[in-house]
């Protein structure tokens, strides 16, 4: 694997699902494979689950691990070509990001969307600028589109509480929240379960419509209600609209997630995290016997884990040069 920014570097999701759960099992079993090995992480935005188990994924392997929070103790940097730096950005992303190149053999980044414009949030300017400028393989820890370490971790936690024979019924529900929130993982969550061949049902208000990329194939609805009554999985996320692009459309109480809505006692209740409690959902349905937000944080480190070990054995003997600096400039 030379990169893991959405599902299509995967390969077979069920298969690195099936890895993920092997590395659960036995964690240090490549425990030399990152030796002499460096991590960076760079954070643009917050966090504390992909953070922490990031680190802890790659501590399993030997990596050593460095962490820069760019928001907070690095410069800010500057992602269009040719800009003229006279304002607040102290530092070009092309000579950032050859510098990086120089200290680490894989580069995590997290760069949210700033929600304002969508073909920039969507054109993924950071990350793929930070590819062009540097040549080690870049990991993404959630960026403007997409979260796919998330997305792993959330199809782990599903095969671990599915044994029928058949596919189960998923559902991806829109939730209020008092903030524009990007669509990154909701998009991701899409692509994701569908590449698995889960079917999915996508329920959200008028105005919420995902990008058509991410949920071809799903089945798409405006009644809450409905959409989970016979769900085997209900995941709960809020995002901001499509269209006007980034803004909060409906705030709508009805589209919290309580008990009330789900007559089938089985179904079991995803989230991400961090949750608004008593707004996406209820106190109840997050401390209930059927919530398993605490098994997808879990599995963020397995995820993690099975992602470095493809990225590691696609590491080569090429090492970064100055010349490639020079040759993009
Ligand atoms: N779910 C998730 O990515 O959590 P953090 O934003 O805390 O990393």
């Amino acid at each position: 694997m030379k990169q893991f920014l959405s599902v299509a570097d995967a390969g077979d999701p069920s298969a690195l699902a099936h890895l993920a759960r092997q590395l659960k099992a036995a964690p240090w079993v490549h425990a030399s494979l990152g030796q002499r090995k460096t991590l960076g992480l760079l954070f643009l935005n917050p966090s504390l689950r992909t953070r922490m188990s990031t680190q802890k994924a790659a501590r399993h392997l030997g990596m050593d691990v460095m962490v820069m929070n760019m928001d907070q103790e690095g410069w800010r940097l500057e992602t269009q070509d040719g800009a003229v730096m006279d304002g607040d950005k102290a530092e070009h992303i092309a000579d950032a990001a050859a510098v990086i190149a120089q200290y680490c053999d894989i580069v995590g980044i997290r760069a949210f969307p700033g929600l304002q414009d969508r073909a920039a949030d969507y054109a993924e300017t950071f990350i793929r600028q930070f590819q062009r400028y540097s040549s080690v393989p870049v990991l993404s820890l959630e960026s403007a589109t997409r979260h796919p370490l998330q997305s792993l971790a959330d199809l782990v936690t599903v095969q671990e509480h599915w044994h029928a024979p058949q596919a189960p019924k998923v559902v991806l529900a829109w939730a209020p929240h008092p903030r524009a929130l990007p669509q990154a993982v909701a998009n991701s969550f899409a692509e994701w379960m569908l590449a698995a061949g889960y079917p999915l049902t996508i329920a959200h208000p008028q105005g919420y419509a995902l990008d058509p990329q991410f949920t071809t194939g799903a089945q798409i609805t405006h009644h809450l209600r409905e959409a989970v009554a016979d769900a085997d999985f209900v995941y709960i996320k809020s995002w901001s609209a499509w269209e006007p692009y980034g803004q909060v459309l409906c705030r709508d109480t009805g589209w919290m997630l309580t008990e009330a809505h789900l007559p089938k006692a089985s179904t079991r209740i995803m989230h991400c995290l961090p949750v608004r409690r008593g707004v996406e959902l209820s106190h109840e349905l997050l401390e209930g016997p059927h919530a398993l937000v605490q098994a997808q944080a879990g599995n963020r480190v397995w995820a993690a884990q099975a992602i470095l070990v493809r990225l590691l054995e696609g590491l080569t003997n090429e090492s970064t040069s100055p010349s490639v600096y020079s040759a993009k400039l």
